[in-house]
């Protein structure tokens, strides 16, 4: 069971930042990783819809024959994490609520921004976490939809990019907050221009180096983890074709990639 593989799933490439997270803390664990590339992006998406491509991509994952499913999509963490526990029947982390904790332990003026996909901010789902946690904190929420194809261009150090930083960003400066959540999987490819368009004392949060703490200690208690010492098995399937996700997904993963397989039915 230990040797089993950990799932990770997105709606296609901005989960390979929770896989580079996931591989610095856990350097011993095999890792399955779908992305979704054929259906990206779903945070225009409605909920109804997200919640039936989520339980697709769970079910591709359980036939992995995987030990934990780790949600790396915001989107899907914040709309459908109940389908996935539903479905997984192995235990499951979702990036939402690490985020959230970590936002909490961060402010001190307790007043937290977080950005997101348009679905990710209009469920709330981050606000509410951090309101169960502590109801004294305010939450200011800023949907950043465009950070999503400018990541995936590549226009990291781009005036664009900086532009755009700027104008989605500016009414959180006005709102005077200490911390700020990436609440999308692409934001921390962005981090730069996100960190100049704010205060230079606000804090950035990275929901997903947030959520490899998370599974580390949920592997802890289920007495999970891999106790093998040799170089993990790292697999990559995508719903469309390869090439553009091996090609931009070293940008994101931080490192080469190998083979990228097809599945198709998505
Ligand atoms: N993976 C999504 C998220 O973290 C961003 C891309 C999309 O819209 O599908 O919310």
């Amino acid at each position: 069971m230990n040797a089993k593989p950990i799932g990770v799933f997105d709606s296609g490439i901005g989960g390979l930042t929770v896989v580079r997270a996931l591989s610095a803390r856990l350097p011993n664990e095999n890792i399955v990783y779908f992305g979704d590339t054929a259906r990206v992006p779903y945070g225009p998406k409605s909920p109804t819809v997200v919640r039936e491509y989520a339980m697709q991509d769970v079910d591709f994952l359980v036939s992995k024959g995987v030990k934990m499913v780790v949600i790396a999509c915001n989107t899907v963490s914040a709309v459908a994490l109940d389908v996935v526990q539903n479905r997984a029947r192995v235990p499951v982390v979702a990036v939402i609520l690490p985020g959230a904790r970590e936002a909490i332990r961060a402010t001190k003026k307790k007043r937290v921004g977080i950005i997101g996909t348009v679905a990710t901010v209009n469920s709330g789902a981050y606000a509410h976490a951090i309101r169960q946690i502590d109801a004294d904190v305010q939450v200011f929420a800023q949907a950043c939809p465009l950070f999503v194809p400018l990541a995936e261009e590549g226009w990291i150090d781009h005036r664009v990019t900086a532009l755009v930083a700027k104008e989605y960003l500016f009414p959180l400066t006005l709102e005077k907050i200490d911390t700020l959540i990436l609440g999308c999987t692409h934001y921390p490819v962005l981090r730069g221009a996100i960190a100049a368009a704010m205060d230079p004392h606000v804090t950035l949060i990275d929901s997903g180096a947030a959520v490899a703490a998370d599974v580390e200690a949920a592997l802890d208690e289920k007495k999970l983890r891999n106790p093998s010492r040799q170089k993990p098995n790292l697999e990559f399937y995508v719903s469309d074709l390869p090439a553009r996700f091996a090609e931009i997904g070293e940008r994101f993963l931080g490192r080469t990639m190998g083979r990228v397989h097809r599945v198709s039915g998505f």
